[in-house]
């Protein structure tokens, strides 16, 4: 699937978004950009914040749909509101791209289902042709939509003239890369097969994680959430200490996201935290990080592909965890209970 969303986007050399016919005047001119979404499209839409401040110099919200249409959101026509849906159906996301073009903000929309509502009335469609995904909890949506706001960034920097040819190439060149970095995690599931063995009776399970990390933690927690039915939630790691570490007691189980090398640091400390009051620490992580193996209970480990691409690697032993404790669960994977795949009414 992410192969389908890469091929039509890179030819020679360049990164190509020419069928949406964006004006690059009007590109050079963007002020801001709103990404818009509902559940792990959501999620998604957080991975794509920080590729686009980063890349862009310019300032990304990122919302909740249900949240953007009721709060009177401040734009103007130098905005651009990219909304990301996996059916192009999302009732609450529809409302909030009908709230943008009411405003006369340009619509970008990232969807799967071709002539869904969201894909026929944005102005702009970047369709991530993943084929049809039929399980209720997006795994193959989510992953696309990433990759797809990842040459959006792509796109835009290198039509503003803020991406030079050096950082293009190793973009393409990792992008590229990645279909194959991924059947190797996936293929790769003895070890997590055997942590969900282990963990599949907990009645609550912790994500914590920094700035992508963070990210990562909400569709981890929600994934085993949706499908699973234990109670779980995320944590900005740096913020466990002003409430919800209370919460952790003897056998509790954290699952830690330490992707980014950035943050890595202040994450072991939080990490340390938990253990201290009993947490048992399973760590999501890069391959070969012995120095972080010696203070956690378990590790995953995933290769380091780039700072960017890192994100659609470390989901996948979290989707893959949140499938084995469902089914070791007896639940039904793909049709889990209270919920639709695509919810058409608020
Ligand atoms: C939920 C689905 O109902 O809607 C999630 O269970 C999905 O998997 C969310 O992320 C948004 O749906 P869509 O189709 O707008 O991406």
């Amino acid at each position: 699937a992410i192969r389908e969303t890469i091929r039509p986007r890179i030819k020679e050399g360049r990164f190509v978004l020419d069928d949406l016919k964006l004006d690059t005047q009007w590109l050079k001119s963007l002020a801001m950009i709103h990404i818009v979404a509902c559940g792990s499209a959501y999620h998604a839409g957080r991975l794509g914040r920080n590729l686009l401040e980063s890349r862009l110099d310019i300032p990304v919200e990122v919302d909740i749909a249900s949240e953007f249409r009721y709060r009177r959101p401040i734009l103007t026509n130098d905005h651009l509101v990219v909304i990301i849906s996996q059916s192009g159906e999302t009732a609450d996301t529809i409302a909030a791209l009908r709230e943008a073009k009411s405003r006369g903000v340009k619509t970008l929309a990232i969807v799967n289902v071709v002539g869904s509502t969201i894909a026929r009335e944005a102005d702009y469609t970047l369709y991530t042709w993943a084929g049809p995904e039929i399980a209720v909890a997006t795994t193959k949506g989510y992953t696309t939509q990433a990759v797809a706001l990842m040459l959006l960034t792509c796109y835009l920097a290198q039509e503003r003239g803020q991406m030079s040819p050096e950082e293009l190439a190793f973009a393409q060149e990792t992008l590229l890369k990645l279909p194959e970095a991924v059947e190797k995690v996936l293929s790769d599931h003895k070890e997590v097969q055997r942590l969900a063995a282990m963990f599949f009776n907990c009645k609550d399970i912790f994500f914590i994680g920094r700035g992508i990390d963070f990210s990562l933690s909400l569709e981890g927690s929600l994934k085993l959430k949706e499908i699973s039915y234990i109670h779980s939630e995320a944590q900005p790691a740096g913020e466990l200490k002003h409430g919800t570490i209370s919460l952790i007691q003897n056998g509790t189980l954290v699952i830690a996201l330490v992707t980014g090398k950035s943050l890595r640091e202040k994450t072991i400390s939080n990490i340390q935290e938990v253990r201290a009051r009993g947490a048992v620490v399973l760590a999501v992580c890069l391959e070969h990080d012995t120095d972080l193996a010696g203070v956690v209970d378990y590790t995953l480990g995933i290769p380091w592909i780039s700072e960017e691409l890192q994100p659609i690697l470390a989901i996948l032993p979290l989707q893959l965890f949140a499938y084995y404790v469902a089914a070791l669960n007896g639940n039904d994977v793909d049709k889990p209970r209270n919920l639709a795949k695509s919810v058409t009414v608020e």
